[in-house]
Order: C-alpha cells, then sequence, then structure tokens
C-alpha cells in the first residue's frame, strides 16, 4: 500500500510555542492539531509521514541527513534567515525539498525576507497561515505521484 514512499515534515525552533506564540501573526491553532491533519491526510493517501520538531540546529541537521524519506517538507522557523548548517544538509543528501512558512516572510521584517534555503528547494508556500502546510503536503503527493508514474 504504501507505494508514494515517505514525507518527511520539519519544523524548527517555537514553533512547539504555536497557538500560544504571537497568534495574531501564527494563529490560534497549535502544532499537534497541524500534525494530526497532516497524519490523516497521509493516511488516506497511499504515503507515510514522519513529523519532527526542534529547537536545535544541529538535531535538525542530524534529523535530515539521517532519516530515510522521499521527500522533504521544513519550516525552518527563525533558521531560515541564519542557518548555513541546515542549506549545507539539504545540499547534502540531495533529497526534493519544499520550504514552508505559516506567515508571508516577504512582507515581514527585512531580516526575514532572505532566506537561505529558497534557491536550493522545489519551492516556497509562505503566508497561508496552517494551509501553508497542507498546500505543501498536496504539492509534495503530486511530486512522488508524477515521479512515480515516471518509473512505471
Ligand atoms: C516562520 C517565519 C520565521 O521568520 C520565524 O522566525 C518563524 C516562523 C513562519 O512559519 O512564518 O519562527 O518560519
Amino acid at each position: 500500500m504504501k507505494t508514494l514512499g515517505k514525507i518527511l515534515i520539519i519544523h524548527g525552533p517555537n514553533l512547539h510555542l504555536l497557538g500560544k506564540r504571537e497568534p495574531e501573526i501564527y494563529g490560534n491553532f497549535t502544532l499537534d492539531q497541524i500534525d494530526q491533519e497532516l497524519k490523516l491526510r497521509a493516511s488516506r493517501e497511499s504515503i507515510e509521514i514522519e513529523t519532527f520538531q526542534s529547537n536545535s540546529e544541529g538535531d535538525i541537521v542530524e534529523k535530515i541527513t539521517t532519516t530515510g524519506y522521499n521527500l522533504l517538507i521544513i519550516n525552518p522557523a527563525a533558521y531560515t534567515h541564519t542557518s548555513v548548517a541546515i542549506r549545507d544538509a539539504i545540499l547534502g543528501v540531495n533529497k526534493p525539498t519544499l520550504e514552508v512558512h505559516l506567515s508571508n516572510i516577504y512582507k515581514r521584517e527585512d531580516f526575514r525576507k532572505k532566506s537561505l534555503i529558497s534557491d536550493i528547494v522545489i519551492g516556497t508556500i509562505a503566508g497561508f497561515g496552517k494551509e501553508s502546510y497542507f498546500l505543501a503536503f498536496s504539492a509534495a503527493m503530486t511530486l512522488l505521484e508524477s515521479k512515480s508514474s515516471e518509473t512505471k
């Protein structure tokens, strides 16, 4: 049944605070609610997903580089704007990657307008709140389905 493989979903620092953290920017829902919805959607498709949140750059690098998966969806949160290590990990494993942000980083403070991964990912979805993750999941399914039909 698990014909399309596995999607790894990584949430960076402070995203464990969703629901309490600046709700006017990030919304009132919790990270667990997002993860549960992603798992529900995955269970309806032939795809396995693993979700992971960490506040530590090293743990995120470790996760990207040591887990087996077919596609990565990542919201590096504040590390988006600072982490050469996460960029290098994504380049190192060379797996299709989608970048996600709850807020539209391009209409916020100047320091948020620069993402260190935008130029190495397939695409970026930003500004749709929790829907950004669901749009990314849907894009991921389309990509994996087209890859799998290429190999048939
Ligand atoms: C964020 C945007 C980042 O600038 C910020 O540091 C975050 C969350 C977002 O999802 O909108 O923690 O990645």
